[in-house]
């Protein structure tokens, strides 16, 4: 009944998504090698200021539903393994496809109901390519420069960094992913509070122990 209102309501959607939905089955998986590194996540930290606090949440920006945005090369990334977005969607020139592909033919500001459907959220889209703000492939210590780096995150100090962290649209919708993708485990209460306690004691990034990239 939920799909029938759904299709019902977006009848371009349901059309767009009914003749893309086997494109999705044949997309190729990401390469091993290309998954992000892992290489820095453990810490044995004990004081409060050397970084501990960042790796404590760190995992969360390395989930398949966040990297699906901020991973290497021009395109969106789908599923547990990122693979590829299906039928050659391109970041193009402000994140939000190419003219002909945009995100939002297919992506609302909401998940439409059923599986293989499109999820959604406002201003869905790929960061844009002047600042792409890739992290895949980088170390905890790299994604933790990259994340407060002004010149990477659009200008935003460290409180706007947490807001966005604690409270964008983009960023919730991993809790809440649409049906058949597999949410982000640690609950956002708890993400919410590592980063806010991150953030009080002086946003400390890790040392970078890790390989570079
Ligand atoms: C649908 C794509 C999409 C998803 C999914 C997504 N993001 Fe983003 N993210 C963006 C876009 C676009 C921007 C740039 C928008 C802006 O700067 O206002 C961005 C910016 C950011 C920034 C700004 C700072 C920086 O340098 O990166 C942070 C932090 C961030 N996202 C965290 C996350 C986290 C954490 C998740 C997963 C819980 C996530 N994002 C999931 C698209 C996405
Ligand atoms: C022609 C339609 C279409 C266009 C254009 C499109 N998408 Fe999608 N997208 C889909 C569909 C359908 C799904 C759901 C696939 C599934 O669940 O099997 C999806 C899923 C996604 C996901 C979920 C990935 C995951 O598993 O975490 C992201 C992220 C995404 N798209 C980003 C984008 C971005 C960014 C753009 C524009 C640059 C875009 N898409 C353009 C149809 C489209």
């Amino acid at each position: 009944m939920k799909l029938l209102q759904a299709s019902f309501r977006y009848p371009v959607v349901g059309i767009t998504v009914v003749i893309f939905a086997a494109a999705m089955c044949v997309s190729s998986s990401i390469d091993p090698a290309e998954k992000p590194s892992t290489t820095a996540t453990a810490s044995s930290a004990s004081t409060k200021d050397d970084g501990a606090l960042f790796t404590a949440f760190v995992s969360v920006l390395r989930h398949p539903r966040c990297m699906s945005c901020h991973s290497r090369g021009d395109f969106p990334r789908q599923g547990d393994d990122g693979h590829p977005h299906a039928m050659n969607v391109r970041r193009g020139p402000e994140g939000h496809g190419v003219t002909a592909e945009k995100c939002s033919t297919c992506h609302q500001d909401h998940n439409l109901v059923g599986t293989h459907l499109p999820p959604g959220a406002p201003n869905w889209g790929l960061p844009p390519p002047t600042t792409p703000m890739i992290w895949q492939g980088l170390t905890d210590a790299q994604i933790c420069r990259s994340i407060k780096d002004p010149k990477q995150n659009k200008n935003r100090n460290l409180d706007q960094l947490v807001e966005h962290l604690t409270e964008d649209k983009l960023v919730m919708w991993g809790w809440n992913p649409g049906e058949g993708r597999t949410p982000i485990p640690m609950p956002h209460e708890e993400f919410a509070a590592k980063v806010k306690q991150w953030q009080a004691a002086g946003a400390s990034c890790p040392a970078d122990t890790g390989n570079k990239i």
